[in-house]
């Protein structure tokens, strides 16, 4: 919804009055898949793709939140905030708070409308706009400075304490310090990022973004199975050596010590995110250098080692990546996020992404019955008020 529409809803939901807007964005991740939570370098960047929070402050204890989705209005008690983790809808939102008051703040109460234009479910962390959009009406409601770094740590703690998903920290991250133009070197062991200009456009080029549309569900519990693997991994390598996470290990040392992991499907696990984290180091490297080319191809390595060591594609998101990388004017692509059905990214030339989206989605639908989604990914800013 536009964003006047949207303070106009709000108003017919709330009551005539002022009102504030927050943006969260969608994020997608270039390359660096399944590493954050093991001490990873991730290259994300956020994208036009949005949560919008309308916020009003209430002078009681209440917050109380609205969607342009889901047709309840949810109340919350500030004071009795661990009471909503299992909420239908909201718990996302009042999880930030939560943390946020965890965190030693005091915050005001409020009332929220929520209107998302990236598709939930997509792997594009529809979770995460929200709940930096959430974290940014929250401060600015309540008049509290918050490290924007540490927002992100308290949108990841939220999912992580409050939803029971147990994600890195990248997705909040690329939401909350997403900057138009530009991709995020991120190191999420210790949480040193750069930004780098990531312009396409210049060199004739787009970042496609193709929705599988295929429900992702269990999607949680295969995430968090996939993060016990990697701890189990490591647990069994610290036998040998002194690692705090697996990507502290250089391929050629996880080459050494791999031995020691007992179960063979946990040394598939690891051996992606090691060579994940060289890939990315290696992409970045490319980059720096102008190569575009070099760039892409690590993409589709990366995808490759999602799908036969991960095991985190699915027959969707490979048709789709399949069918973008057979396309004349295709330079890579991959899955992008956590996987299993959801998003996919390609790299392909402006004349020819016509015929491409064409293409694709023609083959992708032949193959698997989903009508997927492309969008063209815009890079944009990180959360924030809306100016308008
Ligand atoms: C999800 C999680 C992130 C990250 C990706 C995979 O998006 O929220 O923390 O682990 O999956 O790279």
């Amino acid at each position: 919804m536009e964003i006047a529409k949207l303070k106009e809803r709000f108003c017919e939901i709330f009551g005539e009055g002022e009102t504030r807007v927050f943006i969260g964005p969608a994020r997608v991740n270039l390359i660096g898949e399944h590493i954050d939570y093991n001490g990873g370098n991730v290259f994300p960047c956020a994208i036009s793709l949005r949560s919008a929070c309308v916020a009003r402050k209430r002078d009681d204890r209440k917050i109380r939140l609205a969607s342009t989705s889901y047709p309840k209005i949810v109340e919350a008690d500030i004071d009795r905030l661990e009471e909503y983790k299992t909420l239908e809808w909201g718990n996302y939102q009042l999880g930030v708070a939560y943390c946020i008051m965890q965190d030693g703040h005091d915050i005001c109460g409020m009332d929220m409308l929520f209107d998302e234009t990236v598709p939930h479910a997509s792997g594009l962390s529809s979770s995460a706009a929200i709940e930096m959009a959430t974290g940014a009406a929250i401060a600015a409601l309540s008049g509290l400075d918050i490290d924007p770094v540490r927002m992100a740590q308290l949108g990841q703690m939220a999912e992580n304490q409050y939803v029971g998903m147990n994600c890195g920290i990248m997705d909040q991250f690329a939401s909350e310090m997403g900057k138009k133009g530009n991709a995020i070197l991120l190191n999420c062991g210790t949480l040193e990022y750069e930004y780098a200009p990531f312009d396409l456009e210049s060199r004739g080029l787009r970042l496609i973004i193709m929705n599988t549309k295929k429900p992702r569900s269990l999607i949680t519990s295969a995430y968090n199975t996939r993060r016990a693997e990697c701890e189990a991994a490591l647990a069994d390598l610290q036998e040998g050596c002194d690692a705090e996470y697996l990507c502290d290990l250089t391929p050629d040392m996880f080459a050494e010590l791999q031995t020691l992991i007992t179960d063979p499907v946990h040394v598939k696990r690891a051996l992606h995110v090691v060579t994940e984290n060289q890939r990315t180091k290696d992409a970045i490297a490319c980059l720096n250098a102008g190569d575009i080319e070099g760039f892409a191809h690590l993409m589709i390595e990366s995808h490759v080692s999602l799908r036969d060591l991960y095991e985190v594609t699915g027959p969707e998101l490979d048709a789709m990546v399949e069918a973008a990388l057979d396309q004349p004017g295709v330079l890579g692509g991959r899955m992008t996020g956590a996987g299993f059905g959801g998003c996919a990214l390609a790299i392909v030339k402006e004349e020819c992404v016509d015929s491409f989206i064409e293409n694709v989605g023609r083959i992708y639908k032949e193959k698997t019955g989903y009508t997927g989604e492309f969008y063209i990914a815009e890079i944009a800013d990180g959360a924030g008020e809306y100016v308008g």
